[in-house]
């Protein structure tokens, strides 16, 4: 090739390259800008380590006829894709790009997102998506949807073989609401983005409901109301630094351990002010949070413990933390909420998360005060039965390392639920404050004393003694301790140090289920 020619295919060349870093073109990209939302390329900026997103399929173009499309053609079809890094670790990533036809799935755009989906899958990384969609290319009809069958069956497959993470940062309606809803995390940003199954308008006409895009599928509906969303973020950047702050807590495949960081917090501090949290009146809320806080690792700027799905069944807090260092799945009873009742959500909730941890070999560790499963007909008749028994089947099956503190109540059957002994909790601690008993000594008392009391000429007083009586002997940790439920009666203020000793022990547990094709979960 002589010189001349040469550097005309590279100018060929690098105009191609440039040409598809302009999407659909600058009056749309002011207009993205507009609403508040950046471009596909500046949000994989910010989201990738500098200079380390290398693009593929820049060049790909869609392949439709009809309705004049083969006159509009962008390279790279609507879709950024490629790997980078974050924090140094190897990433997938997928940006959709709303100044092309809205950012719409063809079939060429799905097929350049199964291939890195793909690659993801082989080399064993992460999968980001950033999703910014007007749903099925409706010019290309059945094709576009057979694309997002392609895209779902790999969400499927490759479910606990890597992360995969969602990112909703404009429309994500119809049937393209079900690839994020299978992946493992999803944020959506607040007044810019939103999730639904049919729109504002199709609501009108079939229910008759008048509905805004937020308070139908907003980023603050979907945290608080269905759980679809685990993060509602401020702002586009605040979402994609979360995403980062996420990937921090947990392995690139189910194949290895979760990132070390190291940490200056040192391992044997005591915390004095757990010996007093628990308030003495035991009906008396305090706030679960404070307590996961002064146990594990203090970073820079502040708790390592980083909440998932906040905003969602706060009776039930979940969330990622270090202890000296290593990645923990925190799962802990709210009692300043429905007295840590656990009600349909906050088992749903609980039940996915735990089983992510155990996917992704993160050891888990429950802070448990829990009064029972929330009576009434609306829990019944929605099925609390089978949605608790989610969480109960989740911590069953789970094998990573498993340890429970039982802070103060532990009645009933959520006594069994939440990482008892019985379904193979490695290290159960309990405070002296822990009450571990069928239920509270008040409804104790009224069902097993009931013709004492009835019989009393003071009947309340009566009750008192007996509630006094019942607490006595059965409302603290003694029992179970006696009878090894649990390994150890621990003073609060040591918690931070048995955790971190006992997660040490057990950083070389194996264990397994019986062989099978699948489980049955209660869905
Ligand atoms: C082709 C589309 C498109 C689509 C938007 N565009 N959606 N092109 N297929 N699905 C194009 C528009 O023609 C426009 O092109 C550009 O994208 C920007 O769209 P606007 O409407 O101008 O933007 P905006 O006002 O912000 O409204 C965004 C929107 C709206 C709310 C998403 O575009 C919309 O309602 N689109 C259709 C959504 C939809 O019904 N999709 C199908 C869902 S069903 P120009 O050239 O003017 O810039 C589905 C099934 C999936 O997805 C099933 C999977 C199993």
């Amino acid at each position: 090739m002589s010189k001349s020619k040469d550097s005309i295919r590279l100018q060929q060349l690098r105009e191609l390259k440039e040409k598809a870093k302009i999407g659909g073109g600058e009056k749309r990209t002011e207009d993205q800008h507009k609403k508040g939302k950046l471009t596909a390329r500046e949000r994989l900026d910010l989201l990738l380590d500098p200079g380390s997103f290398e693009e593929i399929d820049a060049l790909v173009e869609h392949r439709s006829y009809d309705f004049g499309l083969e006159k509009q053609k962008y390279l790279g079809d609507g879709v950024v894709t490629g790997s980078g890094k974050i924090d140094g670790r190897l990433v997938f990533v997928f940006s959709q790009d709303f100044t092309v036809f809205g950012g719409s799935l063809s079939e060429a755009h799905a097929e350049k997102i199964c291939k890195i989906m793909d690659m993801a899958l082989k080399v064993g990384a992460p999968i980001i998506g950033l999703n910014d969609s007007g749903g099925a290319r409706i010019q290309e009809g059945v094709v576009s949807l057979g694309g997002y069958a392609d895209i779902f069956l790999r969400n499927t497959l490759v479910s606990g073989v890597i992360p995969q993470i969602s990112a909703i940062l404009g429309p994500c309606a119809g049937g393209a609401v079900y690839s994020p809803a299978i992946t493992d995390f999803t944020f959506m940003v607040k007044s810019t983005s939103y999730m639904f199954v049919t729109g504002p308008n199709v609501v009108k006409t079939v229910t008759h409901e008048d509905v805004s895009f937020e308070d139908l599928g907003g980023a603050v509906t979907h945290a608080t109301k269905s759980g679809v969303a685990h993060f509602a973020c401020e702002d586009e950047k605040q979402c994609l630094q979360y995403i980062c702050k996420l990937l921090s807590y947990i392995p690139s495949s189910w194949k290895e351990r979760p990132p070390v960081k190291h940490t200056k917090d040192d391992p044997d501090r005591k915390e004095e002010n757990l010996n007093t949290i628990i308030p003495e009146n035991p009906s008396k809320p305090y706030n679960m949070k404070h307590i996961i806080e002064m146990v594990v690792d203090k970073d820079e700027d502040g708790s390592s413990f980083f909440e998932v799905h906040e905003l969602f069944a706060p009776n039930l807090i979940v969330g990622f933390a270090r202890l000296s260092g290593k990645p923990v799945g925190i799962v802990a009873n709210q009692p300043s909420k429905m007295a840590g009742a656990l009600d349909i959500d906050s088992s749903v909730k609980g039940a996915r998360f735990v089983r992510f941890c155990d996917a992704f070999n993160i050891p888990l560790v429950a802070f448990e005060d829990v009064p029972g499963f929330m009576p009434g007909t609306y829990q019944e008749w929605r099925g609390i039965i089978k949605h608790g028994a989610k969480l109960l089947y989740a911590f069953c099956e789970a094998t990573v390392p498993k340890i429970t503190v039982i802070t103060r109540k532990a009645y009933g059957g959520a006594y069994d639920v939440m990482n008892s002994k019985h379904i193979r909790g490695d290290f159960n601690f309990a405070w002296p404050t822990a009450e571990i008993a069928v239920m509270g000594p008040h409804g104790a008392a009224e069902i097993i004393f009931k013709k004492e009391i009835e019989q009393a000429a003071d009947k309340e007083k009566a009750l008192e003694e007996k509630v006094e009586e019942y607490r006595q002997k059965f409302a603290n940790p003694y029992i179970a301790a006696a009878r090894g439920y649990v390994d150890d009666v621990i003073i609060p203020s040591e918690t931070r140090p048995k955790l971190i000793h006992a997660l040490q022990v057990l950083d070389s547990k194996v264990d397994e289920n019986p062989m099978k094709k699948h489980g049955n979960i209660p869905l």
